[in-house]
């Protein structure tokens, strides 16, 4: 069973400035509620109990978020606002959070070995504080992947999603060495141009470690822009001969990574329209702006 996870919020977000300027994208909200708490209520239903945030300047808002309020709750109810108290209710999750700081934003793969001390010698999950996987967050795949980690003695469980062939430039994709729903992975890309991509399998944001990753981060050289990619520390795992599995998401479980406009966009759109309150107007006002 795993108990632990490390949430990476620390990058600077710079793709979608102004919005980011002075608060961190993973508290941008996605319909209702921001994007980092989708992941943490998935992570919830998956049985984790510790979240460890990597965070950074300017992300104070992600611990208050996860805080408990008090003078909130005594406002809601002085004032007659009971039912506005079920919209809190996620403060009362059986999680314990804990935070720290990547200093400088030397890319994900730094950023996960922030979360050494954390991990200690246990195994532990993975998931981009940026990346929502199923609509409204409903998906199995944090419980899923670390069900194969157990069932597969793996070293490294990733959930993966076929995305477009002429996009494979925007993700890290790996080489499957077999068909199905759980493989293992022989190689791993980082952006590869279609034309160099050994599939069209996309990492999509759920990993799942055992703590021999952290010896692998630091044997990585940074890239061109200084960063220390995860990828990278995954394929030198791959390499020594670990086993590395790959879990396809399920049909229905896209996986909605808001690092840009054009996908928060959609997303937000996608997850209001699906809203059981306003969706159906909402639905409505669309088809008459679009006429
Ligand atoms: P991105 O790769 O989207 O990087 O991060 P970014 O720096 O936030 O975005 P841009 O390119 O400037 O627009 C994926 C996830 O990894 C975290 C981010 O917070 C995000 O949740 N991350 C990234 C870190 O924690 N540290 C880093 O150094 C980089």
């Amino acid at each position: 069973m795993i108990h632990s996870a490390i949430v990476p919020v620390a990058g600077l977000g710079t793709r979608l400035l102004p919005a980011t300027k002075s608060q961190p994208k993973e508290m941008l909200p996605v319909a209702k509620k921001p994007i980092v708490q989708y992941v943490v209520e998935e992570l919830a239903a998956a049985g984790i109990e510790r979240i460890l945030f990597i965070t950074g300047r300017g992300k104070t808002s992600i611990e208050n978020h996860f805080d408990h309020d008090p003078e909130l709750d005594r406002s809601l109810r002085q004032n007659d606002k009971n039912g506005l108290l079920s919209e809190l209710e996620y403060e009362r999750l059986a999680v314990h959070y804990f935070y720290t700081r990547q200093r400088w934003q030397r890319g994900l793969g730094d950023a996960v070995l922030c979360g050494e001390n954390f991990a200690g010698e246990e195994p532990f999950l993975v998931a981009l504080g940026d990346s929502i996987i199923g609509l409204n967050g409903h998906s199995t795949i944090s419980r899923r992947i670390a069900e194969v980690y157990e069932s597969e003695r793996a070293a490294c469980v990733i959930a993966v999603e076929e995305v477009p062939h002429e996009l494979t430039a925007s993700y890290g994709v790996v080489a499957p060495e077999s068909e199905g729903d759980v493989f293992r992975i022989r190689e791993l890309v980082e952006k590869p141009a279609p034309d160099r991509a050994p599939s069209n399998l996309a990492i999509a944001g759920r990993y799942v470690f055992s703590p021999v990753i952290f010896d692998m981060i630091r044997r990585v050289e940074p890239d061109r822009r200084g960063e220390i990619q995860l990828t990278d520390a995954i394929r030198l795992l791959a390499a020594s001969g670990q086993p590395v599995v790959g879990v396809r998401l399920a049909p229905g479980e896209r996986r909605y990574d808001i690092g840009n406009f054009r996908s928060y966009f959609e997303t937000f759109l996608e997850f209001a329209l699906a809203d059981p309150d306003y969706g159906a107007e909402l639905r409505q006002r669309l088809r008459r702006l679009c006429r």
